[in-house]
């Protein structure tokens, strides 16, 4: 972070004061700190005290009281990053939909770099339908949400909605520059979402996977410059516009298969977390299967295992990571498949975990290295999850 210019914009909600605390962090680790505060912000922490923290000048209007401009475009266009946190429902509302009443909000359509948003409010404008819809329509447009805590709020209430601590606000960014340019021209090859398995043109063998944790890997990594072959099983969300990420749609795990192979010889970094389905119709029925009898059995053939296959064909150049989930005997199943599929590493989740595996935005995961070297991360957002893979395999190919 030495050296980085760092933009931080403070609107006007209590947990402002926590941006002390950031500012101070940020400093500490060499990086220019340059805050602007929207009006309301000032009613929450002292310009004074950011100023002197953050060794600079603290900008909150568009002119200087001696009628100097404080020229936004500028700001923007220096910066390496942008934060705004806390980024109240106001201000959140106004970035989504392109309002500019003030100097934090005029740099923030003017930049050009990365932006952070940390959202902080009570809970119930936390869970307001549009408060959602705003904060999916700025990551829609490439921003990089850091998603808010739950825990006591200062109206006493208890629930989602307090501004990430400065701490994991920080974790964000120290992840965002450790990647910066390693991963540059690096193809990675990410799978996400599950597979289904024809029984006959109505009906399919499937599983819970909605391919969130794939799609956040492949963000994270594309993020850093890579460019990424994202392969989707069905019912994956589409992602916004990405130049960095060439997705391709599959059904079956035949298909996914055909596909890896495919792109996998030129892949310097594969991350498997797809749920294949083992197992597929030996027969898939041309017509609709009709209600009959009692019982239908239905006979299964193996499918390929896709992530094994890759590892017999993995060269010595090549990264090859999968993802374990499991249900019981968590460590001993994943480290089996880490040997038997000859992976660099597997990520464990476990359904035992709640908040972890399918489904939701967050997972709990134990990284597995060949080394042997384990990393159980605490409960987070998979994009969080995503982001310190992203540092964990920067350090592997180092
Ligand atoms: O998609 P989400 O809703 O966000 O949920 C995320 C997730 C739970 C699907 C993800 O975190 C995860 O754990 N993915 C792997 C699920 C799985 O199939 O695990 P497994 O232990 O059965 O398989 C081990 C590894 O082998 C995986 O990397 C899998 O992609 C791969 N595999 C499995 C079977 C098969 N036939 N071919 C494979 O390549």
């Amino acid at each position: 972070m030495k050296g980085k210019r760092i933009l931080l914009g403070i609107s006007g909600g209590i947990a402002a004061y926590k941006c002390c605390a950031l500012v101070r962090l940020m400093v500490k680790a060499g990086a220019h700190v340059q805050v602007v505060l929207t009006p309301d912000a000032a009613e929450f922490v002292s310009p004074l005290t950011l100023s002197v923290l953050s060794k600079n000048r603290v900008l909150s209007a568009f002119s200087t009281q001696d009628g100097q401009w404080n020229n936004h475009v500028d700001l923007a266009l220096q910066s390496d990053l942008l934060i705004i946190a806390p980024a109240t429902a106001n201000t959140l509302g106004k970035m989504a939909n392109g309002l500019c009443d003030n100097l934090l909000l005029a740099t923030y359509l003017s930049a050009k770099c990365s932006v952070m948003f940390a959202p902080a409010m009570d809970l119930d404008m936390h869970e307001h339908p549009s408060v959602k819809q705003n904060i999916k329509q700025l990551i829609s447009y490439g921003n990089h949400l850091i998603p808010a805590e739950s825990g006591e709020l200062a109206s006493g209430l208890v629930g989602a909605g307090r501004m990430a601590e400065p701490e994991t606000i920080m974790q964000h960014i120290v992840n965002y520059f450790d990647g910066d340019k390693k991963l540059k021209g690096k193809q990675v090859l990410v799978t996400a979402g599950p597979t289904y398995e024809a029984i006959d043109p109505v009906r399919f063998i499937g599983n819970h996977s909605t391919g969130k944790m794939g799609l956040a890997i492949a963000t994270a990594f594309a993020a850093q410059g890579a460019e990424v072959i994202l392969i989707c099983g069905p019912g994956v969300q589409q992602l916004s516009n990405n130049s960095n990420i060439n997705r391709i749609d599959v059904i079956a795990a035949s298909e996914m298969h055909q596909v890896c192979v495919h792109h996998f010889k030129k892949a310097d970094i594969t991350i498997m977390a797809a749920a294949v389905a083992d197992y597929k119709p030996a027969q898939a029925a041309t017509q609709k299967i009709k209600k009959k009898g009692e019982n239908l059995i239905i006979d299964l053939l193996k499918n390929p295992d896709i992530l094994q296959d890759l590892g017999t064909k993995k060269t010595a150049k090549q990264l090859l990571i999968g993802f374990a989930l499991e249900t019981q005997n968590e460590l001993e199943h994943a480290k089996d498949k880490l040997k038997r599929k000859n992976l660099d590493a597997i990520i464990l989740n476990s359904l035992n975990d709640k908040g972890a595996g399918f489904g939701g935005d967050t997972n709990k995961v134990t990284f597995i290295f060949k080394s042997k070297k384990n990393k159980a991360l605490p409960l987070m957002s998979k994009q969080m999850v995503a982001e310190t893979l992203v540092v964990e395999v920067v350090k592997l190919m180092e």
